[in-house]
């Protein structure tokens, strides 16, 4: 496992460099990140390029055994190009262009921008194509999909959109245009989303496609890099580091042309007295490694209290520097880079703390750090070992986005059921994946789909056909919603699922902030929240009714025997422990082996090799945990990881 750190040499003064190293080299970190904004002293002047300091801090690096992933500088354009070429600036909802300094100030589809992009990332290629040291590429830095609103990019809208639809007439069908008498009736008519306006506003067929054109292109600007890199350097392992924004790529194709998945992962340093919020960074270490399924990287990870745009938050309690670490390992990292080295002295993030303080005094988090590499070495014989999980859940892109356009119901989001059933298997010590929609079943035996709300065609069938052929599928409420396009397709919910749910909603409740009772048949009680799709079986048994409310009596959770397989449906957000009874019956059923005695928050992973496998148990919580597992009694402290080879 490979320790490394997020490094500024522009930002210090050079005699930091050596004394920096060679604390990195005696601390055991193995790698640096650079130079992901370093433009305008990589190029100080239109085609003067300046790769001497960056050759010097590499080299001293180099000689101390610490190799280099080199960033592409493109998300900072310097100040000369946005002077000189004001279209490279990207342009905001209201029209003007984006204030530059901030950063991500460039539009992805200026033919200008991609020209100087092109050169400055060619220029690093070949200048570096032969250095030993640089073991990989970043391209740009935490990628967004691209909102700007500039002319070329409504021009690319519309081209996209003619090539899609073919003519007005098929688009203007697609997208309900006759609501509000929103017809076009030329290209030139088609703007994008100008103003504030909330989105649900807003056709959601027509920001759907906004929102799948604008990771388009993003996606596009990050190939065309990957490309280029390739070019001189044939065989380099190139990533880009992804994060959940507002405005996310879709992660499947952004990464489909990348070598590896990377990922910046900030969990959280205030513990919420709402554990789910703990519980989150399984969740998206889980869903990154199941972006390419296979092991990823972190490239930037928490160092110190986080604090810029926002106020600062605590500084990281006892444990969390190093537990956090060791975590992303159980899920799947096999390299982890924390951000960053030392707490910048300049600039907006001068309160987002790195490993050491302004003082450059290492301190308390250092020393755990320090404790963190020292581990991390003796777990190389991990390196390259894989987690192989018999239970999957479909996470999409475009439900994300169709989710933020409409949000459904007070207090609903799309990530909710997909923590929760992840917790109900994660909890009884069972591997997870969260892999794209369109990801082949046949490795798993069962398969979550929450909420499948814009429907794939594709993706339903498959669903049919694992059930069919001996596959568990658990689905819930708001799947079979809307058509490809974002509209509501016209049947009693779950429409496209009915068949495999073998039930139907006569009606549904978006209760919001309030709750409602669920009974299952053996007495046992849960509470529901936000949503109740009002069901009647079919051909399904029903597991569970609503116990309050005009619809008590009406089946709220569900099973359907479908070929050789099961279909569950959940009609309702249920607490934890309701998806836990459900996970208990489904592994009881199929004899899949799981761990009841875990305490709520203590994870347990395992990666397997052809020559070693362990065991990871992480107490992600502030106080210490008791239990048993195998029989043992097994003490861990907060945030104390335990790895244990079998
Ligand atoms: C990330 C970003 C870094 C730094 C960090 C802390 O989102 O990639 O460059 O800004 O957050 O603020």
């Amino acid at each position: 496992m490979i320790i490394g750190v997020d490094y500024y040499p522009e930002h210090w003064d050079k005699e930091m460099w050596i004394t920096d190293a060679e604390l990195m080299a005696k601390t055991g970190i193995k790698l640096v990140r650079l130079g992901e904004f370093a433009w305008c002293r990589l190029e100080p002047e239109d085609s003067r390029f300046d790769f001497g300091w960056l050759d010097e801090a590499i080299g001293i690096f180099s000689e101390r055994g610490i190799d280099v992933v080199l960033g592409t500088p493109t998300n900072c354009p310097p100040r000369w190009l946005c002077e000189q070429h004001p279209s490279v600036v990207p342009t905001g909802r209201n029209g003007s262009p984006n204030p530059i300094g901030i950063r991500g100030h460039r539009c992805v589809n200026d033919p200008v921008f991609l020209g100087y992009a092109q050169r400055i990332v060619a220029e690093m290629a070949e200048h570096y194509k032969d250095n030993k040291s640089v073991v990989a590429w970043q391209i740009d830095n935490e990628l967004e999909a691209n909102f700007c609103f500039c002319p070329t990019c409504n021009e690319k809208h519309r081209e996209w959109l003619k090539s899609k639809y073919g003519t007005l007439q098929a688009l203007n069908k697609a997208y309900g245009n006759v609501v509000w008498s929103g017809e076009y009736s030329s290209w030139e008519q088609i703007d994008p989303p100008y103003g504030d306006y909330n989105h649900a506003w807003l056709n959601p067929a027509y920001m759907l496609d906004f929102n799948r054109r604008a990771s388009e292109d993003t996606v596009r600007f990050c190939n065309m890099q990957a490309e280029l890199i390739r070019k001189y350097i044939p065989h380099a392992k190139i990533t880009t580091n992804t994060w959940f924004c507002e405005n996310m790529t879709d992660f499947y194709k952004t990464f489909e042309n990348l070598d590896f998945v990377s990922y910046d992962n900030y969990p959280t340093t205030d513990i919420p007295k709402d554990t789910e919020n703990i519980y989150t960074h399984a969740v998206h270490l889980d869903l990154m490694r199941g972006i390419k399924r296979e092991n990823f990287w972190i490239m930037e990870q928490l160092s110190g209290g986080m604090g810029c745009w926002s106020p600062m938050s605590k500084t990281p309690r006892p444990g969390m520097i190093k537990g956090y670490a060791l975590q992303a390992f159980a899920h799947g990292a096999d390299t982890v880079v924390h951000f960053r080295w030392r707490t910048a002295a300049i600039g907006a993030e001068m309160h987002w703390h790195g490993l050491i303080d302004h003082s450059n005094v290492p301190g308390r988090r250092f020393a755990e750090f320090a404790e963190l590499c020292g581990e991390a070495e003796k777990l190389a014989s991990l390196r390259g070992t894989r987690l192989r999980s018999d239970v999957a859940i479909l996470y999409s892109s475009d439900n994300e986005y169709a989710f933020k356009i409409q949000p459904q119901t007070y207090g609903m989001y799309y990530m909710e059921q997909i923590k929760l059933l992840h917790y109900a298997f994660a909890g009884l010590g069972l591997n997870v994946d969260i892999v794209g929609q369109h990801e082949e079943l046949s490795d798993y035996r069962i398969v979550c789909a929450p909420e499948m709300y814009v429907t794939d065609e594709s993706v339903v069938r498959r669903l049919y056909d694992f059930a069919e052929s001996g596959g568990t599928v658990i689905l819930t409420n708001r799947s079979g919603v809307k058509d490809s396009s974002n509209n509501c397709i016209q049947a009693q919910l779950p429409t496209v699922y009915s068949k495999l749910t073998g039930c139907h909603a006569e009606e549904y409740d978006p209760i919001g902030g309030d709750s409602v009772r669920i009974k299952f048949g053996d007495g046992d009680t849960f509470t529901g929240k936000q949503w109740c799709d009002i069901l009647n079986a079919d051909t399904a048994e029903v597991l569970a009714v609503y116990d309050s409310n005009f619809y008590k009596g009406n089946a709220a959770v569900t099973v359907n025997r479908f070929g050789n397989g099961r279909a569950y449906y959940i009609g309702t957000v249920g607490e934890k422990a309701l998806y836990r009874k459900i996970a208990l019956k489904i592994l009881k059923d199929s004899g899949i082996p799981f761990t009841d005695s875990l305490p709520d928050n203590v994870e347990m992973t395992t990666r397997v090799g052809d020559e070693i496998s362990a065991r990871f148990i992480f107490n992600n919580t502030d106080v210490s945990q008791e239990f048993t597992l195998d029989g043992r009694n097994i003490t861990l402290k907060p945030f104390e990881m335990m790895i244990e080879e079998i």
